[in-house]
């Protein structure tokens, strides 16, 4: 029998990619979607997708669609604790065990807290294998531990029953795959701030602060991977306290993104003869503020390190990054951001 694979988030940059990315590689997979939204070519592009509607805060629907799926692909927002808990509710009311793969983050492990790194390189570089005690016992303001925690109580009490993976991506670049929004977060972020600095790049501190990056292509080839383990009954994949993915292939410093990215909107003439500028932390405090949940966004986006190395992946099947790197391709996500930054 097809495996039934419950996705969400599959308009977003991730869960839009990850969407194509199942139903373009297995199109015998029963996949059913939650949107709150259907895009207009959704029906005519994926006419085999059964579409639910309905959004994070539709608990009963969410937890009926769990309930009946082998496969849980939770994707959209990593922060949402309703939605999770009522996938779990859904999946604990199954006769027979199933899969719930998470989309987390690796802003989990940014150290935007730590005053001594924002601005300058951490050594600290963390794995998915040897790490994972430290990454459960992180405290409740490290990002999307709220989520996590959940997860981690989850696995102590049903992991006969729901077997987990928490997907950590670290920052993603490249174009996403899905219908709707198919752009990622940091680099039209960035772009956005220099916008309202009216510079062409900027750094707080020696700029040395250091974060992993993947491309979406590499990072739906380790989706793909966990999917069809879970939809072959898990089999030599590792779920629940071992089930931790991190996916960076590279990592690249803020202050290497910065002169890259000034030297790209001179390139194209969008600043004229402005130097890369030195900002300050009430500045960097300023940032990205209109994310209300999260009042450090800027410290993290722009002054933290987050450093990770998919050790799981690498052990499982040998995982290498075979897409263009961050800094070959930055030209294209720099001015694919350009035409979105607001006034
Ligand atoms: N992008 C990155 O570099 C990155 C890296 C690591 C982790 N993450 C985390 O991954 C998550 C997703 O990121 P993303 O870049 O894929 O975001 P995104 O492109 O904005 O996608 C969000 C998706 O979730 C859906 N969604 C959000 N809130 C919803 C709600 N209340 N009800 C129903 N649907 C809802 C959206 O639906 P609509 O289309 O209807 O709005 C959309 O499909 C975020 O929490 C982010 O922190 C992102």
């Amino acid at each position: 029998m097809a495996p039934k694979i419950f996705l969400t988030g599959g308009t977003g940059y991730i869960g839009g990619s990850v969407l194509h990315t199942i139903v373009t590689s297995h199109p015998k997979y029963e996949v059913t979607a939650l949107l709150r939204k259907e895009p207009e070519a959704f029906a005519s592009t994926y006419p085999n997708v059964k579409v639910i509607k309905g959004d994070y805060d539709s608990s009963d629907i969410i937890s009926e669609e769990a309930s009946k799926a082998d496969v849980v692909v939770h994707n959209g927002d990593s922060d949402h604790e309703p939605s999770l808990k009522a996938i779990i509710a859904g999946l604990l009311k199954r006769q027979t065990s199933s899969f719930l793969l998470h989309l987390s983050g690796t802003g989990i492990v940014s150290d935007w807290d730590t005053p001594t790194y924002l601005g300058k390189l951490n050594p600290k570089i963390w794995s998915d294998t040897t790490d994972l005690a430290e990454i459960s016992s992180l405290p409740d303001h490290a990002l999307h531990r709220n989520t996590e925690k959940i997860l981690n109580d989850t696995i102590a009490q049903h992991s006969d029953q729901i077997n987990i993976a928490i997907m950590c991506p670290p920052d993603i670049y490249g174009k996403g795959k899905g219908l709707a929004k198919t752009w990622s977060a940091f680099i039209p972020m960035f772009v956005q701030e220099c916008k309202n600095l009216e510079v062409a790049g900027f750094y707080y501190g020696e700029g040395t602060n250091t974060r992993s990056w993947v491309h979406i292509d590499d990072l739906m080839t380790v989706y793909l991977k966990v999917v069809e383990a879970a939809a072959a009954g898990g089999g030599g994949f590792d779920w629940g306290k071992e089930g931790y993915y991190f996916a960076g292939t590279q990592e690249v410093s803020h202050i290497d993104i910065a002169r890259a990215t000034d030297a790209i909107l001179k390139k194209h003439n969008f600043v004229e003869g402005s130097e890369l500028a030195q900002v300050s932390l009430d500045q960097i405090d300023t940032m990205a503020a209109y994310v209300p949940r999260f009042p450090n966004l800027g410290r993290y986006l722009f002054a933290s390190n987050s450093r990770t190395r998919p050790h799981r992946a690498e052990k499982l099947w040998g995982y290498k990054g075979t897409a263009p790197r961050l800094l070959d391709v930055l030209e294209e996500e720099v001015l694919d951001a350009v035409k979105r930054v607001q006034g």
